[in-house]
């Protein structure tokens, strides 16, 4: 018998075989009150969400979660959660294998994507954040592949309960962190996890294409590259495959 995964301390696990999409179940569960920490996971997802509009295939057998997050902050704030998700998911790659984030929030494991991350943000009258939904899917057991990735797939490997206990735990460790050192931990964490300074990238911006080197992540999140026509800062768009 499969026994129920162990969650940090104060974390609510509402664990459903099979959810439309745990993004919208958490989202609901945000709405009517839900606490910090609760974390919606489903077996299957049915309507499974990526990031840009695309669908995020999830039959049984990977992991589909959401966490509902509580910081008392703005929304520029909020998207510094998303690294905290890219983070903790790196840490569950067992050693012995390559580990790479790639700006803003793509995780790759021996080249491939491992993971999926759609962090959705609910912002008050007052500019500042009622709640985060921080998605996450894991590819533990095999990687969809979609005429859209842009990466091969990669798997983490394990059990889906064992990615969850792991999640779960980086989730909480780094949220402590990022509360009481604040961003430039987080920041210098991921850029320990990140491509090496300097690593040739090329950057979708809407209809643009920016090839530049890559020069790292500034404090406000926005990823910097040194191009042939000068520094760029960049604060929306996607990392191509061609990063190093
Ligand atoms: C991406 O496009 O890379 C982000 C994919 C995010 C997928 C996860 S699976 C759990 C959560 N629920 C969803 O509908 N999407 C996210």
């Amino acid at each position: 018998m499969i026994s129920a995964p162990v969650l940090p301390d104060g974390w609510t696990l509402v664990a459903l075989d099979s959810v439309g999409s745990t993004n919208d179940e958490a989202v609901l569960l945000a709405e009517a009150g839900a606490p910090e920490g609760t974390f919606v996971w489903g077996r299957e997802q049915t309507g499974g969400r990526g990031r840009r509009g695309r669908g995020w295939a999830s039959p049984v057998g990977n992991l589909y979660c959401s966490t509902v997050l509580r910081p008392d902050c703005t929304a520029q704030r909020a998207a510094e959660l998303g690294f905290i998700a890219a983070i903790a998911v790196a840490d569950l790659v067992r050693d012995g294998r390559s580990v790479r984030v790639k700006w803003p929030n793509d995780v790759l494991v021996d080249g491939g994507k491992v993971a999926g991350i759609l962090p959705e943000s609910s912002i008050g009258q007052d500019a500042r954040v009622e709640h985060v939904v921080l998605g996450i899917g894991v590819n533990v057991a095999f990687a969809p592949e979609l005429p859209e990735m842009r990466y091969p797939g990669a798997t983490l490997g394990g059990t889906v309960e064992a990615a969850v206990e792991g999640l779960t735990a980086g989730l909480a460790r780094w949220l402590a962190v990022w509360r009481s050192r604040g961003f430039e931990t987080v920041r210098a964490a991921w850029l320990e996890r990140a491509g090496p300074l300097g690593a040739t990238v090329d950057v979708k911006l809407g209809e643009e294409l920016v090839s530049g080197s890559f020069a790292g992540m500034d404090r406000e999140g926005a990823l910097l590259l040194e191009t042939p026509a000068g520094p760029r800062r960049i604060v929306s768009g996607e990392l191509l495959g061609r990063a190093a």
